[in-house]
């Protein structure tokens, strides 16, 4: 079988690395790609954003399944575009990526089925937004209500603040389109829990829990990013808190999306948040979380191929799907200034003594014209430890990344650490 996996980041090359131990593949491409990707799979120049041009690759090509994998190409309905063309593909339609392309719609379909979230109040008119939040009680949290990069969401301390976050995404087009449309989130505090989910639009299979470190800087201080490390699975993620995601959250949601014509089929990504009044949704993903991806995937024991297709021909209820008992921890190598302001272009050493102890996926990586390996991004490496216990995987994870360098690297020091503190109190109240 001939696959085509959309995307080129981190998570892009945790895929990439499991499809290619699938035997039913034969050949693998890759669009764009990036330099680590490029020793698994053949790597297409072409944007993820550019629909029309990688459906007529697929066409053209003649693959056989194609895997999207970024939020943008699913919003602008690349899995339709390619069903329309014979191609089956893992991912949701675009009506189904709505839950993660649209927060309005992601809140009023919480909202209609009572899937537990934030309050929030939705705004298209500036002028009442403003209104709203010079009095709502603060802290609260303005987010634009399209893909914004992981970057349109502003936790607002007072209302002054708030006004701000208001006219920047709706005056200044701060967000372009995607901040036209505003929601003011009642602020909610807890430890996170990303789960990823298998759906074939009517049977969902969660895959293991994890932790994402969404901050710039060690103790959660500094800008959002779009991830800087992930443990799996997740202490705080206990067994009876999963159960109660199940029948509250993840099958209500799937429910609902058949309710609103628009099943979800490929990966449903469930932010939760563990809120003293209980679990609840903070966003909805259309896709693999990046760096999830990364932590989780080295897990899974069973054909992640398999898996794919089962999501796509409505057959996940008799597909196995089983993970590994160990944990694992991925550690963000950054570039120097990220998520603002970074330089590109250095080499990077260490990747193959790296290799020997963990995967050093590659996420901003390219070759340069002389075959270096070289940054290209602001997130420039994750590397997945796995181990049998969660302390031996962070300090793989570490030791490994010690290995690995580059002008400018920059990587929180603390990743995991919060999850242990979870262990150390739950073995403790054992
Ligand atoms: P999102 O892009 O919606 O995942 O938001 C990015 C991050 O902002 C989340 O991972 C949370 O850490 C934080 N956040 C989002 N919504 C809320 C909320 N209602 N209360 C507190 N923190 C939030
Ligand atoms: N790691 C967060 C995301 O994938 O959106």
């Amino acid at each position: 079988m001939k696959v085509l996996v959309i995307g080129g980041g981190g998570r892009e090359h945790a895929l990439i690395q499991k499809l290619s131990e699938s035997k039913e593949i034969t050949s693998l491409y890759c669009a764009p790609g990036n330099g680590g990707i490029a020793a698994l799979a053949t790597c297409v120049p072409i944007k993820a954003t550019d629909i029309d041009a990688l459906a007529d690759y697929a066409v053209n090509e003649k693959m056989d399944y194609v895997v999207v994998a970024p939020d943008d190409p699913l919003c602008l309905g690349l899995v339709d575009l390619l069903a329309e063309r014979g191609i089956p593909a893992f991912g949701p339609s675009k009506a189904a990526a709505r839950i993660e392309g649209s927060k309005i719609f992601s809140k009023d379909l919480m909202k209609k089925y009572q899937i537990p979230t934030a309050g929030y109040e939705a705004f298209d008119d500036m002028d009442k937004a403003i209104a709203y939040v010079k009095t709502v009680q603060c802290p609260v949290v303005v987010k634009a209500d399209g893909l914004a990069l992981g970057k349109g969401v502003i936790i607002c301390e007072n209302n002054a603040e708030a006004e701000a976050a208001v006219t920047e995404m709706m005056a200044n087009g701060k967000f372009g389109k995607s901040g036209s449309r505003v929601v003011v989130e009642e602020f909610l505090t807890g430890p996170e829990v990303s789960v990823l989910c298998f759906c074939d639009g009517k049977t969902l299979k969660p895959m293991l829990s994890s932790m994402d470190h969404k901050r710039a800087l060690d103790g959660d201080q500094g800008l959002n990013t779009g991830g800087m490390g992930v443990i799996a699975p997740n202490p705080y993620y206990t067994a009876e808190i999963a159960q109660t995601c199940m029948d509250t959250i993840f099958l209500p949601t799937l429910k609902a999306m058949q309710k609103e014509g628009c099943p979800f089929k490929g990966c449903l990504y469930f932010g939760l948040m563990l809120t003293p009044n209980g679990t609840k949704v903070i966003e909805y993903n259309c896709r693999f979380g990046d760096p999830e991806t990364q932590a989780v995937l080295p897990l899974l024991r069973s054909d992640l191929f398999t898996i794919m297709r089962a999501t796509t021909d409505g057959t996940l209820a008799t597909t196995d799907v089983t993970f590994a008992d160990g944990t694992s921890c991925c550690v963000v190598l950054a570039s120097g200034g990220y998520p603002e302001a970074y330089e590109t272009g250095k080499v990077i050493n260490g990747l193959a003594e790296a290799s020997e102890l963990a995967h050093p996926y590659h996420a901003g990586t390219k070759l340069d014209d002389q075959g270096r390996i070289v940054t290209a991004g602001g997130r420039v490496l994750g590397v997945t430890a796995t181990a049998n216990t969660l302390p031996d995987a962070i300090t793989l994870a570490y030791k490994a990344s010690d290995l690995i360098s580059f002008d400018g690297l920059h990587r929180r020091s603390d990743i995991g650490q919060l999850a242990l503190k979870a262990s150390t109190t739950t073995s403790k109240e054992d």
